[in-house]
């Protein structure tokens, strides 16, 4: 499946993957490194930030956990459209999911 990721350049990169990471995995393992996700993944740090472009998707991902919620509060520019990346297992049914990555918080 792919997934496209926009930078905060505006550049694009596609990323063709199965099942089994989570998109803050795939972003970073394509040598993506301005999103720092720094605490690897246990929803700790809100650095995996990104915002889902097609809001049709968003009701194709997993529910948002309080934890998750509370820590975007700390997100500069969180809007209807975050989510942390690393909250987001990646799976074939989410084929041409866009996310753009946040800006620093
Ligand atoms: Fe830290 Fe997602 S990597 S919250």
């Amino acid at each position: 499946a792919r997934l496209v990721v926009i930078r905060r350049d505006g550049a694009e990169s596609v990323i063709e993957a199965g099942d089994g990471r989570s998109v803050m995995e795939l972003i970073r393992d394509h040598g993506i490194d301005e999103m720092l996700a720094m605490c690897g993944g246990c929803c700790s740090c809100a650095t995996c930030h990104v915002h889902i472009v097609d809001l049709a998707f968003a009701d194709r991902l997993p529910p948002m956990s309080g934890e998750e919620s509370d820590l975007l509060d700390s997100a500069r520019s969180r809007d209807a459209t975050s989510r942390l990346s690393c909250q987001i297992p990646f799976t074939e049914a989410l084929d041409g999911l866009r996310v753009t990555i946040a800006e620093e918080a």
